[in-house]
């Protein structure tokens, strides 16, 4: 195998208090942990903690997306509507399009767990070779997002020319249209 062919796979905490070491960052472990368990091809986290910051969130996604060549980025926090949550400006300041139905899809599934679901303004877009996707800050929200969005993300990536991703399909099937 080369290293080509290991997937490197983003994962961006925003927190103020998490980047200043106030607070133990466990979304970023939850999503490392969530991608350990449903993918069955080799990949390899790149991780960063940045506080709420639009430049900094911006400046870190283009470093994963550019520098790091990672073909997907999950970021988590920031996605509500306090002053200081700009996860969504920074990630729609870096990418070329805009994937809405991520977002519609997590808020569904997630107002089936929690009414204020509809306070996180999580979205998704495109970056050259990279999906970025947004997660909300609570570690709880990251299975309950992933799981709802993961079946796609295998193909977005293939459209991207990224890594082939495959899933254990024991715990979740990718979805891709066959070819005629
Ligand atoms: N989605 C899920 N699945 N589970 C949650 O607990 N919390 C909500 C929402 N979405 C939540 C969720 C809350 S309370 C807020 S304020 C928003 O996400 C934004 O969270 P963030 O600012 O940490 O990103």
């Amino acid at each position: 195998m080369t290293a080509a062919d290991v997937a490197k796979i983003g994962i961006l905490t925003v927190s103020d208090r998490a980047s200043r070491g106030e607070y133990e960052d466990r979304s970023g472990p939850a999503i490392h942990e969530y991608f350990t368990e449903v993918l069955g091809s080799a990949w390899q986290p790149v991780a960063r903690v940045v506080p709420d910051d639009q430049k900094t969130i911006a400046a870190t996604l283009r470093e994963l997306c550019d520098a790091e060549g990672c073909c997907l980025v999950i970021t988590t926090g920031g996605t509500g509507p306090a002053r200081r949550d700009v996860t969504p400006e920074a990630t729609e300041a870096v990418c070329e399009k805009m994937m809405p139905g991520f977002g519609e899809l997590m808020r569904q599934v997630s107002l089936e767990k929690v009414p204020t679901a509809i306070l996180s303004r999580q979205t998704a877009g495109i970056r050259g070779g990279a999906l970025i996707v947004n997660l909300p800050g609570q570690p709880k929200a990251i299975r309950e997002c992933l799981d709802a969005v993961m079946p796609a993300v295998p193909y977005c990536v293939d459209l991207l020319e990224g890594s082939y991703l495959t899933t254990d399909e024991s715990r979740l099937v990718a979805f891709r249209p066959k070819k005629n």
